[in-house]
């Protein structure tokens, strides 16, 4: 995508590898839309930290960003035989998939490097076949996208008003992205339409990173209090919904996604209102039978009692007040009383529409049939 940085505008990639640094090159999320830094993870417990605590963050980026660890680690090693090296891979590999357990993309991102380095004869030839199949899956997360733009396209009509959940833009993969794809191809074919961005709270990333995307790209859009949907659907005022997904079941067609989506579906399904998904085949799961087992991230109760956000200086006599720039976590809730955070939910397949991937839109219940397109 490309961001205006000081009037000049400039493509970047959300997740890059640095050969020479062997350094993992990420934009920095938690400081969007405040301020935009490209920040370097220089090895491999870097990048799972990187992970774990959100500089880069969304299915798609977490799993470019795990296969670009796993290559990271595999160069990384100095030692001398195979074996030796087979337990420092496997070390790596366990260390970045702790880092966030309900994304599967990861986990594909990184099953697609390990096996590629397989007919490596030497610690040499699969470092450098995991750095290549690393790009490889980064470039084909790209590709995905802009065919999920391409099928996801044809739902937007002139004239429409959108709802996305979260943040399944650029940010959230390589370039592009899932749920934003449609909307970029739709806006390449001269459509005109308004999109509204749930918050997302706790995190915000609607807000902050949705929102930002959408005004780079030149999108119309407004951002709304999580609670304001099923009002504005209400009203007539929402003709689609489209969300992402970091991990959708092939078996079941049921989709986890960020806390809050299955709400919306809910509140979609009330008022006859489309609801998609859109997603890339490494956000497929294949092996659960069931949404109920799929892990739910617990995050800090921190999150849902306060808030981070740039605090304001006021204004001379303006009223609106002016940046200041520093990054404050402010307390909202009652000092003293507890939270509860669940970072995803399950939606089940009965409330999806149509689930927009690269090879086609597809009902929750026909993946299982076309799973080998869909592989
Ligand atoms: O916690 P995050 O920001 O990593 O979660 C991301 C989401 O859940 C997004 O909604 C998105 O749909 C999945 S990433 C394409």
């Amino acid at each position: 995508m490309n961001v205006t940085l000081h009037g000049r505008a400039r493509h970047y990639r959300t997740v890059a590898y640095d050969s020479e640094l062997n350094a993992v090159m990420l934009v920095e999320q938690r400081l969007l839309p405040h301020e935009f830094k490209i920040v370097a993870a220089r090895d491999f417990e870097q990048t799972a930290a990187a992970i774990r605590d959100m500089v880069v963050r969304g299915a798609g980026a977490i799993g470019a960003t795990a296969a670009y660890g796993l290559a990271q680690g595999a160069s990384a090693y100095a030692g001398g035989g195979l074996p030796g090296f087979q337990k420092h891979v496997e070390r790596v590999y366990q260390t970045l998939k702790s880092a966030r357990p309900t994304a599967v993309d990861p986990v594909n991102a990184m099953n697609r490097v390990r096996a590629a380095m397989e007919p490596g004869q030497t610690v040499a030839e699969r470092q450098g076949l995991a750095v290549a199949a690393a790009e490889e899956f980064a470039a084909e997360d790209v590709r995905d996208c802009e065919a999920i733009g391409r099928h996801g396209a044809k739902l937007i009509r002139d004239g429409m008003n959108v709802l996305t959940h979260c943040n399944a833009g650029w940010l959230a993969f390589v370039d592009v992205g899932s749920a934003t794809a449609p909307l970029y191809a739709a806006q390449a074919r001269g459509k005109a339409f308004h999109v509204f961005c749930d918050e997302t709270r706790p995190r915000s990333q609607g807000a902050t990173l949705t929102a930002w995307e959408l005004a780079h790209q030149k999108i119309s859009h407004q951002v709304i209090a999580d609670n304001a949907a099923g009002h504005l659907m209400q009203r007539g005022k929402i003709d689609l919904v489209i969300v992402g997904s970091d991990r959708t079941l092939g078996r079941t067609g049921e989709v986890a996604n960020k806390i809050g989506t299955y709400t919306k579906a809910v509140l979609a399904r009330r008022h006859r209102i489309p609801f998609y998904v859109a997603i890339p085949l490494s956000t497929i799961d294949w092996n659960l039978k069931s949404g109920f087992d799929i892990p739910i991230e617990e995050r800090n109760e921190d999150e849902v009692l306060g808030a981070w956000g740039v605090s304001l200086a006021p204004s001379r006599g303006r009223g609106r007040g002016s940046r200041s720039g520093s990054r404050v976590y402010v307390r909202v809730a009652n000092p003293g009383s507890r939270g509860l955070n669940p970072g995803f939910d399950v939606t089940p397949a009965g409330l999806i529409t149509g689930i927009i991937t690269p090879v086609g839109i597809f009902k929750p219940g026909e993946l299982w049939p076309h799973r080998r397109e869909l592989t």
